[in-house]
């Protein structure tokens, strides 16, 4: 048993993934459906804005196998408000459908019918008639009756940048840039939908939904329904995909509860594709107005950062990311001002890198174009506003390898042969352009609990009410307690997902290896320490050595001097059987009640205090545009991150490339289209993502990057740094190729002629 972690391994649920015996979040049968569960559908608002006038549920009724019919008759005032996880409560959209006739948005649930059949819900469900009177609906940046409003007037937090006196000092440039840049709605569209099945047991309430956050929709439905928490509980096992959707309570789990505790019955729902695109959340559109001014050297003396992003009328949450981009580069001058549009929609949420993926395409853009205009190589200018402290705050950077990562990126995808002129590489018919960007993102972490069990046999089980999205946190904590505990790791078993077991914060903002692991190495030193204190107790075998200076090592606790004691009869010292703690994980310099908060199921992500801590990267593109059909191919995406101590090298690499491919699809491919408040493409047919045949090589690379001080493990997180930035460094590559700054995302063929 040699050191695990810093090796590659693949992913002890990967054999029963591609084999089929998974067992996702909506798929274990539910507790006490003898006969099975009623089957829901949901029927969704064709209007934009008004009321219902009335139903018709005359045909429903005839459809054989029918139960139940739920609309705001039955429901209102049975879901009490709550709100929205990111302002202190537990809701994704604190939109509460059926709680009256008034119409939100388009594609609200409007009724929920629940049937003996998946095909009598769906029958009855398009034959329920919903009768409208309709109001005119705002749903876009220039919809009359859309409301700007500053995001620091809708966030209490937020606080736009001033630093420095940016319009003089652009006044005063030598070279000026002002550009605007535009990015789409996206959906996230996982394979698994958004399923929720509820089973009541006299008055205990179990939920099975795919979710990142076990906790919140736990507490979320206990204060919507009046119920004891302790009365709840939610599982949600692998996920099938989330892209940062499933994060907090959905609008439909309580209809669902409310169904199945009408009816007596466990009540199953499972939406259709089509009405994800409105029962959960998106990435909204945004618009940005970015201003750079240099001198002569190419320093930078001056950013203005300007960004509107869409939310909905009900809601105190819009995505924020001008910190980010203000705090990229060395500038002695910089001003934000962030603004949230308010329209007829529902709420949108997280969708991987939520501020970054955007607004990194409006800076990451306009450094290209800077480049250009002062001649420079666009790395060279990078370099020229590198800095070790952020220019806003002062404080330093924990670490910095954002020139480490270009040098490694450019070096493999082979920067060298660019030749800086757009327009001058050809093969044929086709114009070949190279590009690059930063992708960068702020570490997060919060508090987490875990139990940790060693048994006098070799076997361990690791236990946390956290999440396997995907990601590998599964494979990343069996290889943590091998190494930790000394054991094999097909011995360790991972349990996670159920409230049942101790509690952990959502599976976002890439925080979940900084939070768990920092939470696995804790434990099983507290373990290792009971261990030891046993085995040096006096007149135990080891009597009289330093416990401190004892391991857990290849199934024997051991130290540097002496003999060391094995395993089965240290754990025996203890307990007959196996010891057990409750490790109680808080980061230094969190909140002081970051452990009670996580019990109550509220979000707790924090960032250090003293020092800016993120993780790196630099993409390159290679892009071939025809010059006839404009059409545009990405050979080649190379990408080099540094994002601390990487655990497993192999699942990291994989999430890594899997971003990068979604980055293409920012590029080029990813837009829900709208017309006026209805998404016009809301099935995968028409919503284009990136398929095999879009994708050509893809490379990614790891940077090492020691950093001591963002966590006691050194652990960054780097779930969402792949996505980031490609899509600037396809759009530079696009100028590079053609001598067209394409500005607005996503670019497609119809823009290159
Ligand atoms: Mo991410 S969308 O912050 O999990």
């Amino acid at each position: 048993m040699g050191a695990l972690l810093g090796t590659p391994l693949s992913r002890v649920e990967g054999a029963a993934k591609v084999t089929g015996t998974a067992i996702y979040a909506s798929d274990p049968p539910l507790p006490g459906a003898e006969g099975g569960p009623a089957q829901a559908a949901l029927v969704t608002s064709a209007i934009a804005r008004g009321r219902i006038t009335g139903f018709d549920l005359s045909a429903a009724q005839r459809v054989p196998g029918l139960l139940a019919v739920f609309t705001h008759r039955d429901f209102a005032g049975a879901v009490a408000p709550v709100p929205h996880l990111m302002a202190g409560g537990y809701v994704n959209s604190g939109h509460r459908p059926l709680e009256s006739d008034e119409i939100a948005y388009a594609g609200q649930i409007v009724a929920l019918v629940v049937a003996e059949t998946t095909e009598a819900a769906d029958e009855a469900a398009a034959a329920v008639r919903v009768a409208y009177e309709a109001a005119p609906a705002a749903a876009g940046f220039d919809s009359p009756g859309a409301e700007t409003v500053k995001l620091k007037d809708l966030k209490a937090h937020h606080e736009d940048i001033r630093t420095g006196n940016a319009e003089a000092a652009l006044a005063a440039s030598a070279h000026r840039i002002e550009a605007r840049y535009e990015t789409p709605t996206q959906h996230h569209n996982p394979i698994e939908l958004f399923t929720t099945r509820c089973a009541w047991d006299g008055d205990r309430l179990t939920v099975h939904e795919p979710t990142r956050y076990v906790g919140a929709v736990q507490h979320g439905l206990a204060a919507q329904l009046g119920l004891d928490p302790a009365k709840v509980r939610v599982v949600s096992g692998l996920l099938g995909g989330h892209f940062g959707s499933k994060f907090a309570l959905s609008q439909h789990t309580a209809l669902v509860a409310l169904a199945a505790r009408r009816l007596e019955r466990p009540v199953s729902l499972v939406p259709t594709r089509r009405q994800c695109f409105t029962i959960a959340n998106y990435r909204p559109e945004s618009r940005h107005a970015i201003h750079l001014g240099a001198d002569g050297d190419g320093r930078l003396t001056a950013l203005v950062h300007e960004a509107e992003v869409v939310t909905s009328r009900f809601d105190a949450f819009a995505m924020e990311g001008a910190d980010v981009t203000a705090s990229l580069y060395a500038c002695p001058a910089i001003r934000t001002e962030e603004r949230a549009v308010r329209v007829d929609r529902n709420t949108p949420g997280p969708m991987r890198a939520p501020p970054e993926v955007p607004y990194l395409f409006a800076l990451e853009s306009a450094i290209d174009e800077m480049a250009w205009k002062l001649g420079l190589d666009p790395i060279e200018l990078r370099r020229r506003n590198d800095t070790a402290k952020d220019p806003v705050s002062g404080k330093p950077f924990s670490s910095r390898p954002l020139m480490a990562c270009f040098d490694a990126g450019a070096k493999a995808f082979g920067w060298a042969r660019r030749v800086p002129r757009p327009g001058a590489l050809r093969d044929g018919p086709w114009q070949i352009g190279l590009g690059c960007a930063a992708s960068v993102r702020p570490v997060k972490i919060a508090a987490a609990t875990m139990r940790v069990r060693l048994a006098a046999d070799g076997s361990a089980e690791i236990a946390t009410a956290h999440h396997e999205i995907g990601n590998g946190i599964t494979t990343l904590l069996a290889m943590g307690a091998a190494d930790w505990l000394g054991v094999a790791v097909d011995k360790v078993q991972v349990r996670l997902g159920d409230t049942a077991l101790p509690p952990a914060g959502i599976s976002g903002g890439s925080s979940t290896t900084t939070c768990l692991m920092n939470a696995l190495a804790l434990g099983c030193r507290q373990v290792s320490r009971r261990l030891a204190d046993a085995a040096t107790a006096p007149g135990a075998p080891l009597a009289g050595r330093p416990p401190e200076s004892l391991r857990l090592t290849s199934g024997t606790l051991a130290g540097p001097d002496g003999p060391g004691l094995p395993l089965a009869e240290a754990v025996r010292l203890v307990d007959p059987q196996a010891v057990e703690i409750l490790a109680e994980f808080a980061p230094q310099g969190g909140k002081p009640d970051a452990l009670d908060a996580l019990r109550k199921g509220h979000i707790g992500l924090t960032l250090p205090d003293d020092a800016l801590s993120w993780a790196f990267g630099a993409q390159f593109a290679e892009v071939h545009v025809h010059a006839q059909t404009g059409e545009i191919r990405v050979p080649r995406l190379t990408g080099a991150f540094a994002a601390g101590w990487v655990l497993n090298p192999l699942t990291a690499l994989s999430q890594l490339k899997g971003g990068m491919i979604w980055g293409l699809g920012s590029a080029l491919l990813e837009e829900t289209v709208r017309d006026g408040p209805t998404y016009r493409n809301p099935d995968l047919a028409e919503y284009l993502v990136p398929t095999c045949a879009d994708v050509g090589t893809i490379e990614a690379l790891i940077v090492p990057d020691p950093d001591e001080r963002v966590n006691p493990l050194g652990l960054k997180g780097l779930g969402e740094l792949g996505v980031i930035g490609v899509n600037a460094a396809i759009a530079n590559a696009v100028y590079h190729a053609t001598s067209h700054r394409r500005r607005s995302l996503p670019i497609r063929v119809e823009d290159m002629i």
